[in-house]
């Protein structure tokens, strides 16, 4: 084979390529576009296809209650409102050294006699 020394031939392929790549990105763009509508379309149609229920009584608790879970575990109510020594999660006890004295943390069980099973909403 003869080594290519033409630079006509080199700025040939150069251009070649480079179309190619352009022409190759603006599919790749084209796809991701299409892909995009296609997916929009069908959130769209399956939103559309979705019967809309009422949830239970029951499940609106349950909902409720997992909610709770996770806002608890998010905000680490758990952090200040554990008993140190029976290490008793939400019942209090927790000392806070505070310029203003040692502020304690209370039980916050659902307990009507130590919590605030009786709070009101
Ligand atoms: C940084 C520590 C800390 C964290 C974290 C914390 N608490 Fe407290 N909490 C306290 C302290 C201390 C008291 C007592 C304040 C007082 O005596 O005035 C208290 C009091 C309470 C009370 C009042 C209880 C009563 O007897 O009236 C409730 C309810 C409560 N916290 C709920 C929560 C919940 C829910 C979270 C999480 C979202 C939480 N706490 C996170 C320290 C904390």
């Amino acid at each position: 084979m003869l080594p290519i020394t033409n630079s006509t031939f080199w700025s040939y392929c150069e251009k070649f390529f480079s179309t190619r790549l352009r022409a190759s990105q603006l599919a790749l763009k084209i796809s991701a576009i299409c892909l995009g509508f296609g997916s929009l379309a069908g959130v769209a149609q399956a939103a559309e296809q979705v019967p809309v229920q009422a949830p239970s009584p029951e499940q609106t608790q349950q909902n409720l209650i997992a909610k709770g879970q996770y806002l608890a575990i998010a905000a680490d109510c758990a952090a200040c409102h554990t008993d140190p020594t029976t290490k008793q999660p939400f019942a209090g006890g927790y000392a806070i050294h505070s310029p203003m004295g040692v502020i304690y943390s209370t039980n916050i069980t659902p307990s009507k006699q130590f919590g605030i099973g009786s709070y009101t909403e």
